[in-house]
């Protein structure tokens, strides 16, 4: 009956100031880690029409079938519906904002009209808001969050995070494995107290360095859970929807399994690894055969990674003040796949090109643009020396143009950059690492990690207007490392 263990831990207020006289500033606070794989997986309900309501309210939920917690839903749910479309649709969608906070709904990934991005200026504090657009892109696992300024943490964190799965005609000419043989899974780390509330008190260091890492590892919103599985092969949807944390995808033993698409849908070809990194806001979509198991359980992990240049001592502060369990780049399990000993038809054979994208042409690029991420002791997180302003245009591109983004990371901790309206593709990283599998395809969030400069290449076709940019880890963001740029 009772799941959970306690874990005291080092916790600091928000109100330290300084970084020097932190360590007097902590505060023991116990924490529930729940006992893996004791719970079966949930999947979030399904919203297929193209007209229809999100309400965001604050209430009680459960997580885990024991708390009830207090916290944020979109349509009474957590994780927050998933939205299925097809390209070519028109949505209509009327938000209404009951949370008691101002708030705005984004559409991470999609390409939509300045005015039905969710830039944070949008923002209504009650009332409602009315979305409509075209889907006029590839097939994806796309998503959606708020996005108000200083406040899109606190309302992810508190539940308010779904899919948003978009088809087309290339994609299901492949036949890909559906129905129950295709797994949305949403991946986000949480803090909850021993008497079970969802913890949101990011500290100074949080801010500043590691963003707010949690210790209770949530799928579909259920601890650590489990899912029944046969031998065959099986489609993962994976979003990393944690505010902070970055996870190394495996599974146990390093079976290999095949990534077939990014955030902007299919990859050209698809590619075969062991582990891959998924950073906050980035989706990974996978196939993997579980036939090729030799286990009856196989745990998906996420293993343990360097963070280059390591973030010194701020880093380390960082991490010891705030997450007590989980250190960014150290392993856990995240579920349990449970493999039944019943076969199904696994004749199913990809072909050798999964879709046909036409990527940006280097030549036609008209400009670079430097992009550095800093840290300045008196301002926190910038993008190029500067914290975010509602109303100052940072960058103005011209509609139509093809540009390369350097990202220049010059701070010591990593930053997962996003880029609204317009999928990119990375061209090169700086460093060893070079590019992951899912690089090879679309995206919209690119992870650049200390020291490293990545660029991408990109083509600006949204309409005209200003949209946001910013780091994905959304301490980050909402501390200011978001800027503004304007399509002309
Ligand atoms: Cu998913 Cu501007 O964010
Ligand atoms: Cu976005
Ligand atoms: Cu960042």
């Amino acid at each position: 009956m009772n799941r959970k263990k306690f874990i005291t831990k080092l916790s600091l207020g928000s109100g330290a100031i300084a970084l020097a006289p932190v360590l007097s500033g902590c505060d023991l606070e116990e924490i529930t880690v729940f006992d893996e794989f004791t719970l079966p997986l949930q999947f979030p309900n399904l919203i297929e029409d193209a007209n229809f309501s999100i309400t965001a309210t604050n209430q009680e939920y459960k997580i885990g079938n024991e708390f009830q917690v207090s916290g944020f839903q979109f349509n009474r749910s957590y994780p927050a519906p998933t939205i299925k479309s097809r390209k070519g649709n028109a949505i209509n969608v009327q938000f209404n904002n009951e949370i008691g906070q101002d708030s705005v709904i984004h559409w991470h990934g999609l390409v939509v009209p300045p005015e039905m991005d969710g830039h944070p200026r949008n923002v209504i504090s009650s009332g409602s808001y009315n979305y409509q657009f075209m889907i006029n892109q590839r097939a994806g696992t796309y998503w959606y969050h708020p996005h108000p300024h200083r406040l899109t943490g606190e309302q992810v964190y508190k539940g308010l995070a779904g899919f948003f799965i978009v088809e087309d005609d290339e994609e299901a000419s492949l036949n890909l494995p559906e129905d129950e043989f295709e797994i949305p899974l949403l991946i986000q780390d949480r803090r909850i107290s021993s008497s079970g509330e969802i913890i949101y008190n990011p500290s100074m260091p949080e801010q500043m360095m590691t963003g707010f890492l949690g210790d209770q590892i949530l799928i579909n919103g259920v601890p650590t859970p489990y899912h029944n599985v046969k031998k065959g092969t099986y489609r993962l949807r994976i979003l990393n929807g944690s505010n902070a944390r970055i996870y190394n995808i495996a599974f146990q033993n390093e079976t290999p399994f095949t990534v077939i698409g990014s955030d902007g849908g299919l990859l050209p070809k698809a590619v075969d690894v062991n582990s891959l990194l998924l950073a906050p806001g980035e989706r990974s979509d996978i196939l993997v055969d579980f036939s090729r198991f030799s286990v009856k359980t196989a745990s998906l992990q996420s293993l343990t990674f360097e963070l280059p240049s390591g973030g010194g001592m701020m880093n380390g502060m960082g991490n010891m003040m705030g997450s007590g369990g989980h250190e960014q780049g150290s392993g856990f399990s995240l579920m349990e796949f449970r493999i039944a000993d019943e076969n199904i038809d696994t004749s199913f054979t990809l072909p050798y090109r999964l879709s046909e994208s036409t990527f940006p042409d280097l030549n036609d690029a008209e400009t670079t643009r430097r992009i550095s991420l800093n840290m300045q002791m008196m301002q926190g997180h910038t993008i190029n020396g500067k914290q975010f302003e509602m109303d100052r245009v940072d960058q103005q591109v011209k509609q139509g143009s093809t540009e390369i983004w350097e990202f220049v990371n010059e701070s010591n901790t990593p930053h997962p950059m996003h880029i609204h309206a317009v999928q990119f593709k990375v061209i090169e990283r700086t460093g060893n690492r070079g590019l992951t599998a899912a690089e090879t395809g679309w995206k919209d969030t690119v992870l650049v990690m200390p020291g490293e400069t990545v660029k991408a290449i990109m083509k600006f076709d949204a309409p005209k207007g200003v949209y946001v940019f910013h780091c994905h880890n959304l301490e980050h963001e909402d501390s200011g490392m978001m800027a503004n740029f304007e399509i002309i």
